[in-house]
């Protein structure tokens, strides 16, 4: 298949913001090419010029062609190293940092279909229980079916492997051989919402998750989205990115590195 040109990204970005009124603007331009790619594929549509056309006509097509962009991959405690390094050298200096008066702030960004914030939300849990502190988690997608899932706190059981046996125990119900919940009390501690990343609302935040999101980002996008999380954090607040993605060179002066191979920030107090 020939490359898109760039003149027909932009018309494609325009119509699905025309007509279901999502923006697809931050979307890096060869990534949506092999969105688009797939969708042709599957339709039996050869050139781009016949898809825009069927793209402008058919209403249905931009909602399928967005919930293509948004790939909800994920798996509790996805890349263990991650999380042990998270366990022993992180949450305990956000304890010691974290005020006594306000309950420690987390921010789950693209959390997909729940598991991020849901494996946070046990991992906090169980670190602070014999401690005064409280923790809450906000967790956000732009896909509400992801949401709606998430919110539910119901995982088929062979989804649950990652998840460490007395974690299990502690803070799933069986509800039957194949299908848990998560325990009234551990849902609490999260609240889910549909929402876009970079408008969404959300301030004094002392550690920022956003993994395996950003990769299909287009460079200007991330600045921008990296600009957001440094103002969103608290001084010295924590962020953690996904492994095969970094802090943009035009931002590496606001966040200093913790742990280049878990991609662990911290922020540094200067005004980008
Ligand atoms: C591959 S999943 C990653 C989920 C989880 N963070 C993890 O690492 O397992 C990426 C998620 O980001 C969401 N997403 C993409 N763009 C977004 C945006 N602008 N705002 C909020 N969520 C977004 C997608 O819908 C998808 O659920």
């Amino acid at each position: 298949m020939t490359t898109i040109l760039e003149c027909q990204i932009i018309d494609i970005k325009k119509i699905v913001r025309k007509k279901i009124d999502v923006n697809i603007d931050h979307y890096a331009s060869s990534f949506l090419e092999r969105r688009v790619q797939n969708r042709m594929n599957m339709i039996g549509i050869k050139s781009y010029a016949e898809y825009i056309s069927f793209l402008d006509e058919d209403f249905l097509e931009s909602f399928e062609l967005n919930s293509t962009l948004s790939i909800n991959v994920t798996q509790f405690f996805r890349n263990q190293t991650v999380w042990d390094v998270f366990k022993q050298k992180i949450i305990p200096e956000i304890i010691s940092l974290s005020s006594s008066d306000h309950p420690i702030s987390i921010w789950s960004a693209g959390c997909a279909i729940g598991n991020e914030p849901y494996s946070l939300a046990m991992m906090f849990s169980d670190m602070l229980q014999t401690n005064e502190k409280k923790f809450k988690i906000v967790a956000n997608d732009i896909n509400p079916t992801s949401i709606g899932i998430a919110k539910t706190g119901q995982y088929e059981f062979e989804k649950l492997k990652n998840i460490p046996n007395s974690f299990l125990s502690k803070f799933l119900e069986k509800i039957d051989d194949d299908l848990y919940k998560f325990s009234d009390d551990l849902k609490k501690t999260i609240t889910f919402q549909v929402g876009d990343v970079a408008s969404f609302n959300i301030n004094h935040v002392d550690v920022i998750l956003c993994r395996n999101m950003l990769i299909y980002y287009a460079d200007d996008a991330k600045e921008l989205l990296f600009k957001k999380f440094h103002k969103t954090l608290n001084d010295s607040g924590f962020l953690v990115l996904g492994m095969a993605e970094d802090v943009p060179l035009s931002m590496k002066k606001f966040f200093k590195t913790v742990d280049l191979g878990m991609k662990i920030y911290q922020k540094v107090s200067l005004d980008p």
